[in-house]
């Protein structure tokens, strides 16, 4: 066989490492507009930079999961085939996860990336943009129950042998989850609120060292796909189901091959033996400190992830700001 066709034809080195460049690139563009109350102008850097670099990247990627479709995002729309040629790959990708963290300034916002065989993603367009999803790490992946979030905190307390009050469950702080998390409270556990921002808590869930046990709630629909993606890599798990706002969003997703009552598995929603991922903090949060702005340079870290080898690094970087300025400025500028 051709060793050249088989390599372009199947990832096997670690793209995660390629990535890191290209989340530590959208996570420098997204930081200039920290704590400036413009969260469109923020998203909009993170985009042009992410661009930019994933554009020079050595895959063949076709971004599953973007910026929505092609007519409402010039780049990063779904089906968009970006890379600079290589193995084939399914993309999702969130530029700037927490648009509103960055504009105000508050904790926890990322640029992140994931990457898995061609065809390995769920296309799962954006005609349902939410879902509702549970997840939690490896200890207690086994334990899920979608539909009983409550249950299922009592019997990760039952594993622990401890009582639900050693139970933590991350939920977005939304109206549409009020009368849940009042269950669990009720129940005993503590329930951590986030503003934005629920692909992280997948991975503080995966954290061992982490007080996070469990992430439940309705979330959009990308975080969804990438939060698997995670989940492939570290060993945690999630299960998710779409939750269409209306009759029509549950249409239009089913006329789109979506099954609307299934709950979808992290290995259903990213499939594949070989899954990459990478995100890069934007401000500080618990999982990868933020960009820093010093000394003439800019400082990053990143997490990087592998299923099939399992390998999880952090790489932290140490990048010249005039370059980095200048490289901006010709993102900012490509069509
Ligand atoms: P953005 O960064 O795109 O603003 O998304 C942040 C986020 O909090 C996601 O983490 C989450 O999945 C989704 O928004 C929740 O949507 P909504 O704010 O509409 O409840």
């Amino acid at each position: 066989m051709n060793t050249q066709t088989a390599y372009s034809a199947h990832p096997d080195r670690n793209l995660a490492l390629e990535l890191a460049r290209v989340t530590e690139f959208a996570a420098m563009g997204a930081a200039a507009w920290i704590g400036r109350g413009d969260k469109i102008a923020a998203d909009q850097a993170a985009v042009d930079a992410l661009h930019y670099v994933l554009g020079s990247t050595p895959i063949s990627g076709v971004v599953v999961s973007g910026e929505g479709t092609k007519d409402e995002a010039p780049k990063l729309h779904h089906g968009e085939e970006i890379g600079a040629g290589g193995p084939e790959v399914d993309i999702a990708i969130d530029p700037l996860e927490g648009t509103r963290l960055t504009a105000e300034g508050f904790p926890g916002a990322i640029a992140v990336i994931a990457a898995a065989k061609k065809g390995a993603m769920l296309a799962v367009g954006d005609s349902v943009p939410y879902m509702e999803k549970v997840a939690t790490g490896p200890a207690y992946a086994d334990l899920l129950d979608l539909d009983d979030p409550v249950g299922t905190v009592k019997r990760i307390a039952e594993r622990k042998g401890s009582g639900t009050d050693q139970v933590t469950v991350v939920v977005l702080d939304r109206p549409r989850h009020a009368e849940t998390i009042a269950a669990i409270r009720a129940a005993g556990a503590r329930v951590k609120l986030i503003l934005d921002g629920d692909i992280l808590p997948v991975l503080l869930a995966a954290d061992s060292d982490s007080a996070v046990d469990m992430l439940w709630g309705v979330g959009g629909t990308p975080e969804t796909l990438i939060g698997s993606a995670a989940c492939r890599c570290n060993g945690a798990q999630l299960l998710a189901r779409f939750w269409p706002r209306s009759n029509e969003e549950r249409a239009t997703g089913a006329a789109e091959g979506l099954e609307m009552d299934r709950i979808y598995t992290a290995e259903e929603l990213v499939g594949g033996d070989d899954v990459f991922f990478s995100c890069t903090g934007v401000t500080s949060g618990e999982i990868v400190k933020g960009v820093q702005f010093q000394d003439g340079e800019v400082r990053t870290e990143s997490l990087t992830m592998r299923s099939r080898s399992g390998t999880i690094r952090r790489i932290s970087g140490r990048h010249d700001l005039s370059k980095i300025d200048s490289l901006r400025s010709a993102a900012a500028s490509q069509d």
